[in-house]
């Protein structure tokens, strides 16, 4: 039987297969769940080779244990004892908890929609178009999964993962898109309305081809013409082929618009632009923001947050961006942060109307030593406190 061809612009530094990846039917490239290294992608390129072949299913990069002194406890070291038994502090445990009970789940359904958004993409590119139906299912897993886990930011960025980055980046957004639309009190049909719409609405980049989208120098205005289109075939895909209805397809030709009319294809404005298409715009550029690209480095959340709420916040529904960093904070949850006593933390919960004073699990000691208990900073409560800057999240554990 035929292996499936891969295409190589789909590999990532750190890929793995569940069975061996080939060259050609006798030459293997690596074994099975074994990681492509760049040398691999190098030597891909050097030889002009376009395709890996492989019977396997691409092994998502789950989240290593980052415990600290035991084994089993999880990233987020729950079972180290309370610094102060309060009820504050127990509130605060039970949100780190909630969120490493969920990571198995969240896992499951990542991939599942990685794998079916794979599958589909991967088909348009050839012209080939499979049905609606798989995908209502996943969209309502998504929906549910994020209704019943309002921590859901911690999991989320702290999520790895090493498939392809569009597939991956379509993934990361249509859950925090979906996050956000919980935010907004949208009803359960709406959620699953909004992960559809987001799980589809990129399809128009597998129009545009590896050498443009994947380019690591600079674009010329050929390339970004060629970019521009994407909204488009994106929706003529979705409309004449997936038969995706119109109230959803939408967001895939909208979501490059901005709501100043600086936007693309059609710079229109923001009585024009669709709900959905509005929620979707904030995640899809906050996630763009914090996914490496071949031709920059991911930028720090809170980076990304300054970004959205100053010089492109006429861009985006002042009302979601005002909720968005409300809820987020301006160092959004998830993400790591070093403190005005040079202690390290991971923010786990927002203060309302408060986003430069979140709420903080310490993990590092003023000294750089790892904690042995589990304390909790409210920068609402300790007021002599403050945040000095965001770090990168390898330097929280
Ligand atoms: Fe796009």
């Amino acid at each position: 039987m035929a292996m499936r061809k891969i295409p190589v612009y789909e590999l990532v530094p750190g890929s793995k297969f569940s069975k061996s990846v080939y060259l050609d039917k006798d030459t293997v490239l690596v074994g099975s769940k074994q990681p492509i290294t760049q040398q691999d992608l190098d030597r891909l390129k050097q030889f002009g080779i376009s395709f890996v072949l492989t019977d396997g299913d691409i092994i998502l990069g789950i989240e290593e244990e980052k415990g600290s002194g035991g084994s089993g406890m999880g990233f987020f070291d729950t079972n180290l004892p309370l610094f102060q038994d309060d009820e504050y502090s127990s509130r605060c445990k039970y949100i780190l908890e909630k969120a490493n009970s969920s990571k198995v789940e969240f896992s499951a359904v990542f991939k599942d929609a990685f794998e079916l958004v794979q599958k589909t993409y991967r088909s348009a590119s050839e012209g080939r178009y499979t049905e609606i139906r798989e995908f209502r299912e996943i969209a309502e897993r998504i929906a549910d999964h994020v209704k019943g886990n309002p921590q859901l930011p911690i999991v989320l960025l702290a999520h790895s993962h090493s498939g392809y980055y569009l597939y991956t980046h379509v993934c990361f957004t249509t859950f925090l898109a979906v996050h956000i639309g919980n935010f907004l009190d949208f009803s359960r049909p709406k959620l699953i309305d909004l992960a559809l719409a987001s799980l589809f609405a990129d399809i128009g980049m597998v129009t545009v081809p590896e050498e443009v989208s994947e380019k690591k120098g600079a674009l010329s205005e050929l390339d970004l013409k060629t970019i521009k289109r994407h909204p488009v075939t994106g929706y003529q895909i979705l409309t004449q082929k997936l038969k995706l209805k119109n109230s959803l397809a939408i967001v895939s030709l909208q979501h490059h618009e901005a709501l100043d009319g600086t936007g693309y294809p059609q710079k229109i404005l923001a009585n024009q632009i669709e709900e959905l298409t509005k929620v979707f715009m904030l995640a899809d550029q906050f996630i763009a923001m914090i996914m490496p690209r071949p031709h920059r480095q991911a930028m720090l959340p809170y980076d990304a947050m300054k970004i959205m709420i100053s010089e492109n916040v006429n861009r985006y529904d002042l009302k979601m961006v005002r909720l968005f960093l409300n809820k987020f904070s301006m160092f959004p949850i998830g993400s790591g942060v070093a403190l005005s006593d040079n202690r390290i933390g991971m923010v786990i919960d927002s203060n309302k109307d408060k986003p430069l004073r979140p709420i903080i699990r310490i993990t590092k000691d003023t000294n750089g030593n790892r904690m042995k208990v589990l304390e909790f900073v409210d920068l609402m409560r300790d007021l002599n406190t403050y945040i000095q800057k965001a770090v990168p999240f390898s330097q929280v554990y």
